[in-house]
């Protein structure tokens, strides 16, 4: 069961961050030689994540040497974990303090699935009859997987190359390594249907290019995956670690927990006039796992918070309420662009009120105010495409019924 409703820790304090530099974005969009390097440099932080997880920024600098040795000859106190800038040993899972990170990391388990499990000969033969879908139905469906094909990309490199080797708790970076990994599945399972369609690749792996309302969602993420994947980077300054909890919270709050709304409404409201069962089927597993990532970074969050109160400040409030702003223009542009005329009972005006009702929903989980006052959900039917239960599928595309090896029962 997904738990949508988490505790709030509000507090207050001091500093200042930066705003996101939105012309590092073209540099970060395809990948680069610098990235390569990257990726080389990050898997040897891997290798030595105490040296990793310590903050050596000016001020700080005592703290590094002392934590390398220490952390690896004394016992793991769980008083002592944090989860930015912890001393204690990232290799010793346990003792848990953070027992919330684990139990999502098991509840994740047991939503296993794998894309090709999933009967997509419904959806091909709909898709070649020149009947089968409107022409605004094909749009929807090319724009969501042209949007999507890259996104999880992003996801996935964000939390390899940034958010872990920033997060100092082993239960956090277990739940880490598994959303990775589910990451790859959602870009799998978008390829599976673009492959599956015989959509044209370049034209769908290039949108995040050649779409001005994918690439706007786009490149308002990027800078803060930039900044984080920055080998220079590092927490340990109110400063830099207010830059982190911002991208965190940009990256829960904002790309998984709101950028991805309007795709997956529109391609669940296919799926529930039984049109592309397959790829709606797909659709509510990721809506499924997304919520789980979604709820997770709101905990991480709300932990930093509570760990580092002074990094809770009016003005970083006041940042991050513009960028939610930000955000729901954003998805609501790109509502417009994909739905110019009403389709599926749908159109981009319906968006406006579920976008803000979601922004809603994602401040005041962070605690923040809400933004919009008394929105509702025009989509009370998304909630429970969420919840539901892996064997029950809703669109009942499955042959069989599947339990992962996390929840077999073996009494
Ligand atoms: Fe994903
Ligand atoms: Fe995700």
């Amino acid at each position: 069961m997904l738990v949508w409703e988490e505790e709030l820790h509000p507090s207050t304090n001091h500093s200042t961050s930066t705003a996101p530099n939105l012309s590092s974005a073209a540099r970060a969009m395809p990948p680069s030689p610098q990235q390569s390097v990257s990726v080389a440099s990050s898997a040897a932080a891997f290798a030595q994540p105490q040296l990793s997880s310590v903050p050596p920024s000016a001020g700080e600098a005592p703290l590094a040497a002392h934590s390398v040795q220490s952390s690896s000859t004394r016992r793991v106190n769980v008083a002592d974990k944090r989860i930015i800038n912890g001393q204690t040993d990232v290799n010793q899972l346990v003792p848990f303090k953070y027992k919330w990170a684990w139990e999502k990391y098991l509840a994740t388990c047991a939503n296993h699935w794998m894309p090709q499990e999933v009967n997509m000969s419904r959806d091909i033969a709909t898709w070649k009859d020149p009947n089968g879908l409107t022409d605004d139905e094909r749009r929807i469906i090319k724009r969501n997987l042209g949007f999507f094909v890259t996104a999880d990309s992003l996801a996935a490199n964000n939390i390899v190359l940034g958010t872990y080797r920033h997060v100092t708790a082993p239960e956090c970076r277990q739940f880490l390594l598994r959303q990775a990994f589910e990451e790859a599945i959602h870009t799998h399972a978008y390829q599976y249907i673009v492959e599956s369609l015989g959509l044209d690749e370049s034209e769908i792996f290039n949108a995040y290019h050649e779409v001005s309302s994918i690439r706007d969602k786009d490149e308002f993420l990027i800078p803060f995956i930039d900044q984080i994947m920055d080998l220079n980077f590092h927490t340990g300054t109110p400063e830099n670690d207010q830059k982190l909890l911002k991208s965190l919270i940009v990256f829960a709050c904002l790309m998984e927990g709101l950028f991805f709304y309007v795709g997956f409404t529109q391609i669940l409201a296919l799926g529930r006039q039984n049109k592309m069962t397959g790829a709606a089927e797909q659709y509510q597993y990721i809506l499924r796992d997304e919520s789980m990532h979604c709820n997770f970074g709101i905990d991480l969050i709300n932990q930093i918070k509570l760990e580092n109160p002074h990094l809770w400040t009016s003005e970083f409030k006041a940042e991050i309420k513009a960028l939610f702003l930000k955000a729901v223009e954003l998805e609501y542009r790109y509502a417009e662009d994909t739905m110019p005329r009403g389709v599926l009972g749908l159109n981009a005006s319906m968006f406006k009120g579920y976008l803000r009702y979601i922004a809603n929903r994602r401040a005041t989980q962070i605690g923040l105010e809400e933004l919009f006052p008394n929105e509702e959900n025009p989509f009370p039917w998304m909630s429970e495409m969420i919840d539901l239960k892996k064997e029950r599928n809703f669109f009942e595309t499955r042959v069989i019924e599947y339990q992962s090896g996390g929840a077999l029962s073996w009494d």
